[in-house]
């Protein structure tokens, strides 16, 4: 049996790896600059964590998550997403007793039994916030700065993006604005696929998120959350736009933005490129006011978003090719003769504690051939030959200028970094 990965789940080779590095840095650094701390929740949690949090009744759980019993017999998960996983930290280690703001970021894989499709995988990787323990608008609003402050510093311009937002109400407008859908749909029964069927009678809500397009003329006519919206959530919602406002922050209302999970209450958005095809969405998120107290913690409102990493590596390769020839190396060290070589192996040594990048040929090739592996590969070549052993000294060749200078080891290794500019 020939052995390959998993269906929907892919190898991130050295090339890709490099851009993945300089985003999940930005990334990062990006993250502190709000105030978020990093979180590293296990990537195996209880199954019950995201029927209950993420809800029965979502394609995720319902259809896409890999559940399995551990030997024991305990049903277990791989998580689908990480909201639920930090809620569960944040209560488990009663995060909240400190009384403050929780303002935690994650990266890691998340796993979901999707059909894949270009952006679209069975094990994805997902950068996001969540900040824990505040109603106030302006925390919605600083979470969708962070958002489109993400795109401009890797690279996107607000251009070819767009936010999509609405709000969806607490829990006390629910119940009559899944009335309304219910009777909607009801009458529309016939036009919607079986899925929908099945989500009219376990939550209606999910039918505005079905791609089907023998749903979408009913999902077009359905009723708009925001006219079921009690007083409070209304001025919620009218401060955030109004503070989005102040700020700059291009949206687009879309009153049938729902999104695919059950915890959330109020705003709902996301964010969306017009380079991508039928995944398009660089990220969501949204307010979860209810989670932690459905998850056996104190009433704790959150909000928070996330993306997903290999969409964002699709957007910006697809403008810019990643770059398989780039020099990896300052220096590349290449012996002449067996006694050259045993120098040249302290060389590295002593270079690398001094923090230059060097490698050096291991599979025995020509001067030619390593010469041009060096021209690839870095900078500068560092040559060691017998006169170069018997004078204490090295060639250094710039491969870019082919200029070369001969310079005593003990000079050169004191700085290296003044010689390799
Ligand atoms: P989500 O919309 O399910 O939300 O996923 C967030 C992002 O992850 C999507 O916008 C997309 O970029 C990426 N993503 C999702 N599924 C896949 C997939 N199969 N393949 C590739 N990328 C994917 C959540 O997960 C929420 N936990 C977000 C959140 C955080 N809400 C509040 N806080």
């Amino acid at each position: 049996m020939k052995l390959e990965s998993v269906r929907g789940m892919r190898d991130i080779l050295p090339e890709e790896a490099v851009l993945w590095q300089r985003l999940e840095g930005e990334i990062r650094a990006l993250f502190a600059l709000y105030g978020y701390k990093e979180i590293r929740p296990p990537v195996v949690e209880p199954a019950e964590l995201f029927a209950r949090g993420v809800g029965e009744a979502t394609d995720i759980v319902h259809k896409e998550m890999y559940v399995f019993p551990d030997k024991k017999g305990q049903m277990l998960a791989l998580r689908p997403e990480a909201t639920a996983s930090v809620v569960r930290a944040y209560i488990e280690h009663g995060l909240y007793a400190k009384g403050d703001l929780a303002k935690l970021y994650y990266l890691g894989p998340m796993f979901r039994y999707e059909k894949p499709q270009k952006g679209r995988q069975r094990q994805f990787h997902q950068y996001g916030v969540e900040a824990l323990g505040s109603l106030d608008p302006a925390l919605d609003a600083e979470v969708i700065d962070l958002a489109w402050h993400l795109m401009e510093r890797v690279g996107l311009s607000r251009e070819g993006l767009f936010l999509r937002l609405n709000s969806i109400g607490c829990r006390e407008d629910r119940p009559a604005y899944r009335e309304a859908l219910r009777a909607h749909f009801s009458a529309r029964r016939e036009e919607l696929c079986a899925d929908c069927q099945r989500r009219l009678a376990e939550n209606p809500l999910r039918i505005l998120d079905c791609k089907e397009p023998q749903c979408q003329e009913a999902i077009a006519a359905a009723p708009k959350s925001l006219d079921y919206l009690c007083p409070s959530c209304r001025a919620h919602f009218e401060e955030l736009l109004s503070l989005l406002g102040d700020l700059g922050l291009a949206y687009t209302l879309d009153p049938r933005l729902v999104r695919g999970i059950d915890y959330y209450t109020r705003t709902v958005f996301e964010l969306c490129s017009r380079e991508l095809g039928a995944q398009d969405a660089l990220l969501g998120g949204g307010r979860y006011d209810d989670l932690v107290e459905v998850l056996g913690g104190p009433p704790t409102p959150g909000v928070g978003f996330a993306g997903g990493m290999e969409r964002l590596v699709l957007v910006l390769s697809q403008r810019q090719p990643l770059d398989a020839a780039a020099p990896d190396l300052d220096a590349y060290v290449v012996p002449i003769g067996a006694e050259a070589r045993r120098k040249a192996l302290e060389l590295l040594a002593q270079l690398r504690r001094r923090g230059v990048a060097a490698d050096l040929d291991y599979l025995g090739r020509s001067l030619r051939k390593a010469m041009s592996v060096a021209a690839r590969r870095a900078r500068y070549a560092l040559l060691l030959g017998p006169d170069e052993l018997a004078q204490g000294r090295l060639t250094l060749k710039d491969l870019r200028t082919g200029q070369s200078s001969s310079l005593f080891l003990g000079e050169f290794l004191a700085n290296p970094r003044a010689f390799l500019a």
